[in-house]
């Protein structure tokens, strides 16, 4: 259980240990910190992007034990012991993700803030679809990685530039490729 320590001023801090792409990083912080600000102010991981910080962008979407969470939304001190991967630890030693590879070569962005939260988001997307997990669109018919799956299950990743076409490109062909995520 994470202990809280108050100073005479009243500032009441803990100390956590988080295990971000597969390292330990042990941060003292407010209790009330975001995870999204720990990742990026605390652990210097700033591949992981605010936007809204209110949760309807999904810029800052981050994996936690393999499931999409929008960090802005969560407190840092709820994720002790959980596995979180960012954008920084997707790549497998210089070697690009899938995602990456194909958000490259499918034009999947223009600016790039979007991009982490969007590859990240993709990358859980695809997990729930392989085990079989419905969408709004999938209405109780078989499963099918149609456009309109993959628009509905990336609805909650926003792009001002929109680059909606390529992203769609690199999700589907990174699907049909079978690559291992
Ligand atoms: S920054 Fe978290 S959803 Fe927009
Ligand atoms: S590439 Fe600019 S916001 Fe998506």
């Amino acid at each position: 259980m994470t202990e809280l320590e108050l100073d005479v001023a009243g500032h009441c801090t803990a100390q956590i240990t988080l295990r971000i792409n597969g390292e330990n990083h042990t941060l003292e912080l407010e209790p009330r910190v975001s995870l999204l600000d720990a990742l990026r102010e605390r652990a210097g991981l700033t591949g992981t992007k605010k936007g809204c910080n209110q949760g309807a962008c999904g810029a800052c979407t981050v994996l936690v034990n393999g499931r999409r969470t929008l960090s802005c939304l969560a407190l840092a001190v709820q994720f002790e012991g959980k596995e979180i991967t960012t954008i920084e630890g997707l790549a497998d030693e210089g070697t690009l993700h899938p995602l990456q590879a194909a958000f490259i070569e499918d034009d999947g962005f223009q600016c790039g803030y979007c991009t982490p939260g969007q590859i990240c988001s993709a990358v859980g997307m695809i997990r729930e679809f392989r085990e079989g997990m419905p969408s709004a669109v999938t209405n109780g018919g078989p499963l099918e990685f149609s456009d309109e799956e993959i628009k509905e299950r990336m609805s909650g990743n926003l792009c001002r530039c929109g680059a909606y076409v390529g992203i769609c490109d690199a999700i589907r062909g990174t699907f049909q490729s079978g690559a291992a995520l």
